[in-house]
């Protein structure tokens, strides 16, 4: 039996890694470690909280301590790490909270998984979850390849590449398992919406103005959230040690096209006039550093695993819109803030 130790498992991709562990493996224990910051929300997990196999614990990756406890307490064998600080206009605000959780927290999730490990590395891997962000930024054509080299310019890409590094050093240095996959823009159920993609179907439900960043000629490659979980699934069960695999959608976008486009389908959906969403687009300030595209070649993972995404864009992007629809106290809540409230209660602090 195998004891899965997730982190981030209360976000967006992590809440949906942790479903699909917790179904597809009934025999192995997943265990969902998660600090519950203002993007960790445990609403997003009611279908299987009450799962045989699946077990909560509130703790953060910045107390060391506490990890060796829990590694140690329920002999963790295997670990997903998804935890982080993941948006990129708050690494602009706070830069030094994503050194500490990106970057030392990974630190410590690796240390507490070798002294547990204790150089017995049979049937144990450190798996890594990171981003296409760490590439840097690409111009008007070209791919990101796993040997592409780190050019990191954003302090969220910044921490991402160190957290990478660190992972990479376990492996050389200490030669523990370890694998990571680097994917791009994921969109779907469940997205904070403080990103864009949610954040433009919530400010269209409420008629409010959508931001767009410059020009809104910047752009992105978008992969539906369970597809990367599925990726995750794969890589975890397949991957070889020490390997990285690029995941993405091969589907790219402005940022205008998108929001275009999602105005029109939501126009369709909310029974509004023809245009109307499209009203509501306004030209903001640009982001500081702002990457100008994002494209991933994912051919490594397809050739050698047999992964590919299962959705199409507009239908991922309708059911995405679909779930915001139908999931509109999700939406107030988190917008609210209410369930930080709830938390404080709940574990007074
Ligand atoms: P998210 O912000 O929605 O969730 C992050 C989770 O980590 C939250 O539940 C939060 O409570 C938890 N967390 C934050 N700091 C913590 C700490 N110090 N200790 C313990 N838990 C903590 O992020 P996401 O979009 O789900 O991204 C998950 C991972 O995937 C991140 O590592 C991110 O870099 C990576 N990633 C994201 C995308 C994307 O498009 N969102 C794309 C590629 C890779
Ligand atoms: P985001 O969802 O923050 O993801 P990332 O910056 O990690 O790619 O932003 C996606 C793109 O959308 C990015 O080019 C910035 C842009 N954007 C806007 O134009 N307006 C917004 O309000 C937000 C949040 C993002």
């Amino acid at each position: 039996m195998r004891n899965i130790l997730i982190t981030g498992g209360a976000g967006f991709i992590g809440s949906h890694v942790v479903r699909l562990f917790v179904n597809q493996f009934p025999n192995d224990k997943i265990y969902n470690l998660d600090a519950l910051t203002y993007a960790g929300n445990l609403a997003n997990l009611t279908d299987i909280e009450s799962a045989n196999n699946y077990t909560f614990i509130r703790a953060d990756i910045q107390d060391l301590d506490k990890l060796r406890e829990i590694f140690t307490s329920n002999n963790i064998t295997h670990v997903i790490h998804l935890a982080a600080e993941s948006h990129v206009d708050r690494s602009i605000t706070d830069p030094l909270a994503f050194v500490k959780t990106n970057v030392l927290g990974t630190a410590n999730l690796l240390q507490a998984a070798k002294e547990q490990w204790q150089e017995d590395f049979a049937d144990k891997l450190f798996y890594h979850v990171s981003t296409d962000e760490v590439y840097g930024s690409l111009g008007d054509t070209g791919f990101f390849y796993e040997d592409t080299s780190y050019d990191p310019r954003s302090p969220y890409s910044a921490s991402k590449a160190s957290s990478d590094h660190f992972v990479r050093a376990y492996f050389h240095t200490y030669g523990m398992p370890i694998v990571i996959s680097n994917c791009s823009n994921n969109y779907g159920p469940n997205h904070f919406p403080e990103k864009l993609i949610p954040l433009m179907i919530n400010n269209i439900i409420q008629r409010k103005s959508l931001p767009v960043y410059g020009k809104g000629l910047n752009v992105r490659d978008w992969l539906y959230v369970i597809d990367h979980a599925r990726a995750i699934q794969c890589i975890f069960s397949n991957g070889n040690t020490g390997e990285t695999y690029n995941i993405g959608g091969h589907n790219e976008w402005t940022n205008i096209d998108l929001v275009h486009l999602l105005c029109d389908k939501m126009d369709e959906k909310l029974g509004r006039e023809a245009g109307d969403s499209r009203k509501l687009i306004t030209y903001v300030k640009d982001r500081a550093g702002h990457d100008l595209r994002y494209a991933i070649d994912a051919t490594k993972l397809k050739d050698e695993l047999g992964w590919e995404p299962s959705l199409q864009f507009e239908e991922g992007l309708s059911k995405t819109i679909d779930w915001f629809l139908s999931n509109e106290e999700w939406l107030t809540n988190v917008t609210s803030g209410s369930y930080m409230n709830y938390y404080k209660e709940m574990y007074h602090n």
